[in-house]
């Protein structure tokens, strides 16, 4: 089938290319001329395993293509996909101006019948709106006799550093619409990873939008839970990972995602559920539980930086902190609203000086906070420990997880760690003569 994607962020692009894979003709549609030009030449403006290959094998094969041109993209395709940004607007709500954009392009160019398909996180209500944009203008074009469409929402449910994976075997395919013509258009596109048993849920447009949203919110309430009960094992001296075993043990309540740690980031938690409190809001709704969890949120963030004050008794001043970890979660180099942030800019303010090192983010952080003195940036994780008065883990890259203690303890002029992950077995590094701080477990100092 042929397909167009407007934007070209995460969601359209690993979209674009797993449709592209499955054999279908896809143009993907984005105002970067920099990243639409980067693209033809196979150069992948985001780390996503997979990506890279995916992109470059469906180019050259003719099946995925690029252009800055939005009317050949709406010539082009029966469906066209929306997958550019809602970035929030300062109270927290999703901009949505980008979403509109397209939709009065897509009207401004179409002469025929066309499937218009959501892919972008929208607040409940954003495809009546996308409808009355495109009717406006197509109101405006035709006299009479214009071409039919409608609006479908297919919210999109893959994880940053799986991303790939999640498009090639999704768990579900969540179709709003009440439009059989529509509805038959995508259960054709996603045929061919819709095998083994039939992922694809159809309902209505804003049910299909709250899922999205309750989905991403279930899981920050389930981490922000978590965190809850990890600050208050510590108070009472018991250990969160032996009560995430006890409570995960139960298939209601499951293993994933009763992690503990220093808060949620990315640029989905934290906006989405922002967002599903503006949009309770927005209909006189207080929604408490959602405010709850991203409050407990915002403090968690501020956990580590929390610990390492009292330790040093309130002087970090000068105190040289080594990071290992400043994606968001591994397999990234996203920095969105990652939890390293608040903890350097906390340090920073202190007078602190940082040396960080992350497999993937370095370039990342270099973009966001420029060549600094208040931040070193190491090219290992063994360079960041030099010279450095303790280490503090902030992300669970797998290379941080069997470390050489005897090489830490070498380099550090403290024996400390800060382990916001819980990444290893406190009786262990307390063997090591290492004091050890982690989250919901009794601290060894
Ligand atoms: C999330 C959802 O998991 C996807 O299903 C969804 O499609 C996506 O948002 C989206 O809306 O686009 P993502 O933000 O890539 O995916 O990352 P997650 O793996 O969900 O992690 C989010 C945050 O939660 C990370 O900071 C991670 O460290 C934290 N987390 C996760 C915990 O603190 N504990 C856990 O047990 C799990």
């Amino acid at each position: 089938m042929k397909v167009t994607v407007f934007g070209v962020g995460y969601v359209g692009l690993v979209q674009g290319a797993t449709l592209a894979q499955a054999g279908h003709e896809v143009l993907c549609i984005d105002i970067d001329k920099e990243k639409v030009k980067g693209l033809k030449k196979g150069v992948i403006p985001i780390y996503e395993p997979g990506l890279e290959s995916l992109v470059q094998e469906n180019y050259k094969a003719g099946r995925l293509n690029f252009s800055c041109n939005p009317e050949e993209g709406v010539k082009h395709g029966y469906l066209q996909f929306i997958a550019v940004g809602t970035p929030p607007d300062e109270d927290g709500s999703a901009d949505l101006s980008y979403v509109l954009n397209v939709a009065q392009t897509i009207a401004q160019y179409m002469d025929e019948s066309k499937v218009i398909v959501n892919k972008s996180t929208v607040p409940v209500g954003t495809a009546d709106l996308v409808e009355a944009e495109i009717a406006k203008v197509l109101e405006q074009r035709f006299s009479d006799s214009e071409p039919q469409f409608s609006v479908v929402s297919n919210p999109e449910f893959l994880k940053e550093g799986a991303a790939v994976d999640d498009c090639m075997r999704p768990d579900r395919i969540v179709i709003g619409t009440k439009c059989k013509q529509s509805e038959e258009a995508l259960r054709e596109l996603y045929a061919p990873f819709n095998r083994n048993h039939d992922k694809i849920i159809v309902m209505d447009v804003k049910s299909a939008e709250l899922t999205k949203y309750a989905a991403n919110c279930m899981l920050a309430t389930k981490i922000s839970f978590m965190n809850e009960v990890a600050n208050l094992a510590e108070c009472l001296g018991a250990d969160i990972e032996q009560v995430r075993l006890g409570i995960g043990s139960d298939p209601r309540i499951g293993y994933h995602f009763i992690y503990p740690g220093v808060g949620y980031g990315g640029s989905c938690f934290p906006k989405d559920v922002q967002a599903l409190i503006r949009t309770a809001e927005s209909c006189d709704f207080n929604a408490k539980v959602l405010k709850a969890v991203e409050s407990r949120n915002v403090e968690q963030k501020n956990i580590l930086y929390k610990k390492i004050e009292k330790h040093f008794s309130g002087n970090l001043k000068g105190k040289k902190i080594a990071i290992w970890g400043l994606a968001f979660k591994p397999n990234t180099d996203d920095m969105r609203e990652a939890p390293s942030r608040v903890l350097m800019e906390s340090l920073w303010n202190a007078g602190a000086i940082v040396q960080a090192y992350d497999p993937e983010a370095m370039k990342e952080a270099q973009r966001i906070y420029g060549v600094d003195e208040k931040l070193i940036l190491c090219g290992t994780k063994e360079g960041a420990l030099k010279g450095a008065d303790a280490l503090v883990i902030v992300t669970e890259w797998q290379e941080f997880r069997a470390p050489d203690f005897e090489l830490i303890k070498e380099n550090l002029s403290e024996n400390v760690i800060f382990d916001g992950r819980n990444l290893y077995n406190p009786e262990r590094v307390k063997d090591k003569a290492i004091k050890y701080y982690s989250i919901g477990r009794v601290a060894y100092t």
